[in-house]
């Protein structure tokens, strides 16, 4: 029992596991996330539909993709953007790893009769010749990342990008840091089921990693047969250092917006959304 709870409370160092095939491809969490994506009431896993309409129409105006531009989104998920750029006219690429999320995107594509390159694929590992317009990575996916993962992944939008082109995303602020507290908390079948079809406890740790500004939420899941272990990381950012990391990779941040929708920046907000383009 003290060596389980100890392990449950380890402190591990930042970015030192990277789940995010656990918490994205397994089956049964993989048919709760797509819930969450087309449930229009939550802002998790997705944002709501009308936010994503407001956002689509912005980035459709605002990067030409009515006018036939080439776009690529990474962790396109359920394609609740890539079918908005599509219908607008762009050619459109959309890559992710839960086959869950891709299936139910080429249905919605083929009932629509658009055509989307949608790629199965782990996107850290992903290479191409082609060259695009535009490269969108949305809801934050970002700051799930190690700073070594950052790096490769901002050469790779490098290499992608045609002369010109941009790179769009959101992050977390600084304000979101200091809005979290670090828990420890537990409960049976918590989040209606979302970690499994047994029975289970699942055990949620907060962290907060102060000089680096990155929070984990870690969840240790057990059921009667299995235990799993989840690592959720966000890396938050203020201007100065996400532009650092960027120019660091050969880019240049040229916009700070609100979000994804083009609003007005705002350091007090959770969330805050750049636009970027090869130095
Ligand atoms: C928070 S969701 C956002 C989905 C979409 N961008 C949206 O806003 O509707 C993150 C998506 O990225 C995908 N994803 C996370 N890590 C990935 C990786 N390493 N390679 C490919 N896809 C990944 C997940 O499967 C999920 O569909």
């Amino acid at each position: 029992m003290f060596h389980e709870l100890s392990h449950i409370n380890r402190r591990p160092e930042p970015f030192e596991f990277y789940t995010a095939d656990r918490l994205w491809t397994d089956p049964h969490i993989a048919q709760k996330m797509l819930g969450l994506h087309l449930d229009d009431s939550v802002d998790a896993a997705s944002r709501s539909g009308k936010f994503i309409d407001r956002s689509a129409k912005w980035i459709i105006g605002n990067f030409g993709l009515d006018g036939g531009a080439s776009v690529v989104d990474f962790g396109c998920g359920p394609g609740l953007y890539t079918m908005r750029f599509a219908a607008a006219g762009a050619e459109v690429t959309g890559i992710d790893f839960s086959r869950n999320s891709l299936d139910y995107a080429v249905k919605k594509a083929n009932e629509n009769s658009l055509k989307i390159d949608y790629i199965h694929d782990n996107y850290l590992y992903y290479s191409s010749d082609r060259k695009f317009d535009l490269i969108t990575m949305i809801m934050c996916d970002f700051t799930a990342l190690s700073p070594l993962q950052r790096k490769n992944l901002l050469l790779k939008f490098h290499g992608l990008l045609k002369p010109g082109g941009s790179v769009l995303l959101d992050v977390y602020t600084l304000a979101w840091f200091n809005s979290k507290k670090e828990q420890a908390v537990y409960g049976f079948n918590s989040m209606n089921g979302f970690w499994s079809r047994d029975d289970y406890y699942c055990f949620l740790n907060t962290f907060r990693y102060e000089n680096e500004k990155v929070l984990l939420d870690k969840y240790t899941v057990y059921t009667a047969k299995e235990k799993k272990q989840i690592f959720n990381w966000a890396q938050c950012y203020d201007r100065e250092e996400i532009a650092d990391e960027f120019e660091r990779s050969g880019l240049r941040i040229v916009e700070f917006l609100g979000d994804v929708s083009g609003t007005e920046y705002d350091a007090d907000a959770d969330e805050f959304a750049l636009v970027a383009r090869k130095k």
